[in-house]
């Protein structure tokens, strides 16, 4: 068997424009352009290269984008009040602060300054909470889009078999809960999980979110089942010339694609769902701030 490769990108391209129909249906109906702001700390070129696809991506659904680049040394009491300034804007429905921060800056209570209502990455305690218990608000972006593809490629999840490889607040846990809202028996694996192989095989569906380069391998995967790999790892590859380095995720891709039914690429599948679902979070959270429902086929 070959696996059918879960094109992320096409995906996200319609999950993008059916955001911008929603961009213009609240300011037609509703007088409401949504706006992002985003806030990067530093200058850490990985950060650079994901705020600018963030910010572009923004306008070209129509939203409003607010940028903020704040110099390495910014002192932790201006960025809070930053925020706080962005947390008081009508003109502001979602805000994110790009991390990692400069060490002197404290990651939490980043988190925790920004008004929960417009944490569209979803980091704040109150939001896991609800996204746990199935209340509305923003989603976290991987696990969301994760989810988005594995119900387009599968429909109804409720019975599968899940296996979440990796137990990170970002991934591992909200990708758990999430399976569990829609039903499926979800187990959630991790670096003291003994016997991985085997727990791995009996998964419909498996997420492989550890951070470890192409871990995930082929003898390990039922035959026809779901891969959705979450990593994304650089690794040397002296094949394309010196000091070159090409793009892995967490699957053995080249031997999982045999056995599998159906598998995301790296790159190309995950990844670009990531950005499309921090639009749709933003829809979600200005919706919720102006008592107008929720677009359902934007959320979990
Ligand atoms: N750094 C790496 N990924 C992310 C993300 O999804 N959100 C934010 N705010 N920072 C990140």
């Amino acid at each position: 068997m070959t696996a059918k490769i879960i094109d992320g990108k096409a995906f996200a391209a319609g999950l993008r424009l059916r955001v911008a129909e929603h961009v213009e249906r609240l300011k037609s109906e509703h007088g409401i352009t949504p706006g992002l702001a985003v806030i990067i700390v530093g200058h850490d070129p990985a950060s650079q290269v994901y705020v600018n696809s963030k910010a572009k991506q923004t306008q070209e659904v129509g939203m409003n984008s607010f940028k903020y680049e704040l110099a390495e040394d910014v002192p932790e009491q201006e960025v809070l009040d930053l925020i706080e300034s962005l947390n008081q804007r009508e003109d502001v429905h979602g805000i994110l602060c790009q991390l990692p921060v400069p060490k002197h800056i404290d990651e939490n209570k980043i988190i925790e300054a920004l008004s929960p209502a417009k944490d569209v990455d979803c980091f704040n305690p109150s939001n896991v909470g609800k996204v746990a218990i199935g209340l509305p608000g923003p989603v976290p972006c991987t696990p969301l889009g994760s989810l988005m593809l594995l119900r387009d490629e599968l429909g109804d999840l409720s019975g599968k078999n899940a296996v979440v490889v990796g137990r990170s607040n970002l991934v591992g846990k909200p990708m758990a809960a999430l399976l569990l809202r829609d039903s499926a028996t979800v187990t959630v694996a991790h670096s003291r999980t003994k016997d991985l192989a085997a727990i791995c095989a009996a998964a419909d569906i498996v997420v492989a979110a550890v951070g470890r380069p192409q871990m995930i391998k082929k003898d390990w995967i039922k035959p026809g089942a779901t891969v959705i790999d979450v990593g994304i790892n650089r690794i040397d590859a002296p094949e394309r010339g010196e000091g070159k380095t090409r793009l892995v995720g967490d699957v053995d891709y080249s031997g999982v694609s045999e056995v599998a039914g159906a598998i995301t690429p790296v790159p190309g599948g995950v990844g670009p769902m990531t950005i499309a679902c921090l639009l749709a979070n933003t829809i979600t959270t200005t919706c919720l701030a102006n008592g107008i429902e929720p677009p359902s086929d934007l959320t979990a």
